[in-house]
Parts: structure tokens; sequence; C-alpha cells
């Protein structure tokens, strides 16, 4: 039987060498430097639970197998070195010693662990910038890799994007999904029609226009990106309709702080009233929840149903809403584009606010399929292709 290598790094990634210059210990540090003045400082028991060998990473899953209770103290780290290809050395207290890859030790150090390390740069945008979603060839996102990361960088960086010429059956989001990542459950199902309903449980099953809205505002982590597909539509009016939060945020924050203010510290409490359902969650219309969080707009106005905030912020409550949906439906600020069968539109369905024209069931007939998929599947998907393809 022959030896299978161990691996070197705990991850799957390949890295490419980038020797040490020289490393010393400071208190419980380790700090390492490279010749072009790059450093990290590396914590005794970080490096000892990063030991590779089947030692205290798993071999099998690239995890730490160690229980932090049995951390030893950091004294155990008695010495470091630069290995002869430039990788670090460990000695620890019983004169083992672990060896660390230059290459992975240096993405840590130029920060590319980071959660946003390898996510494509926001574009914010206007309808100056785009009039139509930026658009792809469905049948080779479903079977091409290439063509799958091309679509997910696009639909990150603008938080929108099409797909176009795709059969027109319920199969395809489903098969969108396994693409990707899983599809999430709502109250809605796993995938939704959007049609005119005879009783019809949400706004969007019904003639009514919809202006810019989020979707699903009412739980405490909102889908997302939302997937619309276009089955079937004879209608010659509802006109989708989209608005780049970012760009809107900014430009109150920027030209109206009073009413940007307001719509971050005032909440709603949002409640669907389906007979069968009671989701709530009260939060601001601009919510930008922890450092290093996406942002989050709740703007469903058909389940924004309470004011959750002391009755002297009421009034400019209401006043900073109407403002904020004035300039969401601007012509500065929303695209208006007709939705064909086989088109798939994706988007952040926390930061773009999209709509409809309303909809005249007498010019004809309008079906979309619907559904959710939440960020962490997408950008996961977005890692995984571009380590495979760059
Ligand atoms: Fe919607």
């Amino acid at each position: 039987m022959q030896d299978v290598p161990l691996s070197r790094t705990p991850d799957f990634y390949e890295y490419v060498d980038q020797p040490l210059a020289r490393v010393h210990i400071e208190n419980e540090f380790a700090v390492i430097n490279w010749p072009d003045g790059a450093m990290l400082r590396a914590h005794a028991l970080w490096l000892f639970e990063n030991q590779m060998g089947d030692v205290t990473i798993e071999e099998r899953t690239r995890e730490s197998k160690i229980d932090p209770a049995l951390f030893p103290d950091p004294s155990v780290l008695t010495g470091v070195a630069v290995a002869e290809d430039g990788d670090l050395e460990a000695i620890w207290a019983d004169d083992s010693v672990a060896r660390y890859h230059s290459g992975w030790l240096r993405h840590v150090a130029d920060q590319r662990h980071r959660p946003d390390s390898v996510m494509p740069e926001s574009v914010e945008w206007t309808s100056a910038d785009l009039t139509e979603p930026i658009t792809f060839d469905g049948a080779a996102v479903l079977a091409d890799d290439a063509a799958l990361h091309e679509f997910l960088e696009a639909l990150v960086g603008y938080g929108l994007a099409r797909l176009e010429g795709l059969e027109t059956t319920r199969d395809v989001l489903p098969a969108l999904g396994r693409r990707v990542g899983a599809l999430r459950d709502t109250n809605f199902g796993v995938t939704w029609p959007v049609s005119v309903d005879v009783k019809p449980t949400s706004t969007a099953n019904t003639t009514l226009p919809l202006p810019p809205h989020t979707d699903l505002p009412t739980r405490e982590t909102p889908p997302g990106f939302q997937l619309l597909h276009c089955l079937v539509n004879t209608c010659s009016a509802g006109f989708s309709t989209m608005a780049d939060g970012y760009a809107v945020v900014r430009h109150l924050r920027e030209h109206r702080p009073d009413v940007h203010d307001v719509l971050v510290r005032a909440n709603w409490v949002f409640f669907n009233r389906s007979p069968e359902h009671d989701h709530r969650w009260s939060g601001p219309l601009i919510d930008y929840g922890a450092p290093g969080m996406p942002l989050t707009l709740r703007a469903f106005h058909p389940v924004r149903a309470f004011p959750d905030m002391d009755d002297v912020d009421v009034p400019e409550a209401y006043a900073a809403l109407r403002e904020f949906s004035r300039l969401a439906g601007s012509d500065e600020f929303q695209i208006r584009y007709p939705f064909r069968p086989g088109d798939l539109v994706a988007f952040d369905n926390r930061r773009l606010l999209h709509g409809r024209d309303s909809i005249d069931v007498e010019g004809g007939q309008r079906e979309l399929h619907g559904t959710y998929i939440d960020h962490d599947e997408v950008y996961s998907r977005l890692r995984v292709l571009s380590r495979k393809l760059t």
C-alpha cells in the first residue's frame, strides 16, 4: 500500500511557499517576519491547536480536535526557527517539533483568511449605471463552473444578475440550487409560485403594484438572496423594478442625514398575517447589524405592522419612510425592465429593493417561480469555485 503524504495545512487550499526571513518569541507570541516586511504574530496556543500530521489537526477533516479545556500553558512553546525550506518550526516542551507552511501563514498575515477576502468588491449602482440586470446564458451557468463563477461574481458584486434562455419548467430553480447550495425553506415552501391567486396569502399574489421592497423582514435574518424565474408572461404590464439599497442609503447619509438617522434608529414590528403563521421581528428599516455584517433593509410595507419606538419619534419615522420610498422608487435609483419567459433574476434580498408594476390580468397571464437562498450558500460556492478556477 502506498503512503499518502499528510496534508501540510489545516484546510483544502493549495498555497505557494512564501519562505520566512526570521522568527522569534515575544511574550506568548511567535513573531514571524517575511523578507518584504510582512509580519504575523502567532499565539503559542494558536500554533499548538494547528499542528498538522494528525497531532491536533485531524487529518481527514483538517479541523482541530483539541478540547480547549486541555490547552497547556502557553509556555509549552519553548522555541521557534525557520526551516531550510522557509517554513516555520515550533519546538514544544517535550522536544517535539511542529511545522507550519510558510504560504499558509502568509495568507493569514495578508488577511486572506477573513470572510470577505475572496468576495468581489461591491459595485454600487444607480439607473445611470445599469438599465437592466447584467445577463448571462442560463444553460451555460447550469452546466459549466466557469460560467457559474462569473454569474455569482456579478450577483455578489452588483447584488443583481440575470440568466436568460432557460427552460420554463419548475425544475430550473432546484437545478440551480443543486449547483449553488441549499435553498431556504419558509412558510411559502422551498419554492413558491408568484401569480394572481383567488385567495392570496401575500400581496405578491395579487394584481396590486409592489413598490420597492425586501422580502421577509418578519425574520431575525431575512433571506440573503432571492431567485425569481419567469415561466409565463403574456401581460403587457407588470414590469419588474430594482433599486440598489446601498446607493439609496448612501444618498440619504450624504444628503439627508436626518432621515437616514431616523431610519437607522426607529424600530418597527414586522408581522405576517397569515392564518397559519405568525412570524414577527422588530427592527429598523436600515439595519447595519453588528460590525462586519451585511446591511439589511427591512422594507416590506404590507407586513410592517406597528411602530416600536417612543411616541415622540413616530411622526418623523413616518416622514422618513415616505422619503426613503420616494427615493427608492425614483427614476434616479430604480430600473424597470420586462420579465421574459425563461429569464431568472437573482438578487440580494437584503440589499436590493425589488418591485413590479400592477398586473393587468385581462391582458394576459404572468407566472413566476421563486425561491430564497442564504448569503452563506452563495458565498461558500463562490469561494470553492474561486479555489478551483483561479
Ligand atoms: Fe417580493
